[in-house]
């Protein structure tokens, strides 16, 4: 298997981003890197957008970005093409996100916050597998979960 990495979003690969493609169903769960882009472009002193590749392929999509507000980071819209999801590239898409903030890109946070929908039960599962819990908020119909790395 090729080797997994988180690649920032540059020249080279965002075009690969926006033919980035998810089942019809899926589309409700998350923004298209197309839009996802376009907050980068706005939030760009607090946020690193990524390709998630594997070897030189752009299967996947995610965005970290810090909140100077509350002092926390987030991750946001991730999403893995229709065509490779299920083969672990998620999950480890998640890992190297969290590896990524560890090394403090921003701010000295340990906190890491996401939002899901309750319905997106893929994405539960792989998120509290990876030990993020309930914070008790919610943004609309989501629902957030957060994690405080050691
Ligand atoms: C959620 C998503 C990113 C997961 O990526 P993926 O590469 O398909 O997931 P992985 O192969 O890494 O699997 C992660 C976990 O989800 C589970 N999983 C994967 N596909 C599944 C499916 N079709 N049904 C149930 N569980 C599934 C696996 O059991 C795995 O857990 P495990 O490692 O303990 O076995 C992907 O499904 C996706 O892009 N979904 C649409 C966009 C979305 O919902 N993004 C999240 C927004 S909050």
């Amino acid at each position: 298997m090729d080797l997994i990495t988180l690649q920032k979003v540059d020249e080279s690969n965002f075009i690969a981003c926006f033919a980035l493609k998810l089942h019809d169903w899926q589309e409700q769960f998350v923004s298209h890197p197309i839009r996802s882009l376009a907050q980068a472009y706005v939030y760009y002193g607090q946020c690193t957008p990524f390709a998630v590749c594997s070897g030189s392929r752009v299967v996947g999509y995610v965005m970290v970005i810090y909140d100077y507000d509350e002092e926390t980071y987030n991750i946001w819209h991730l999403m893995i093409d229709k065509g490779h999801q299920g083969r672990g590239y998620g999950r480890t898409a998640m890992e190297l996100a969290l590896s990524y903030i560890r090394t403090k890109p921003f701010g000295s946070s340990n906190r890491v916050l996401l939002t899901v929908s309750p319905e997106n039960h893929t994405a539960c599962k792989l998120y509290r597998s990876l030990r993020f819990s309930e914070t008790g908020r919610f943004d609309e119909d989501e629902v957030e979960l957060g994690l405080t790395l050691k």
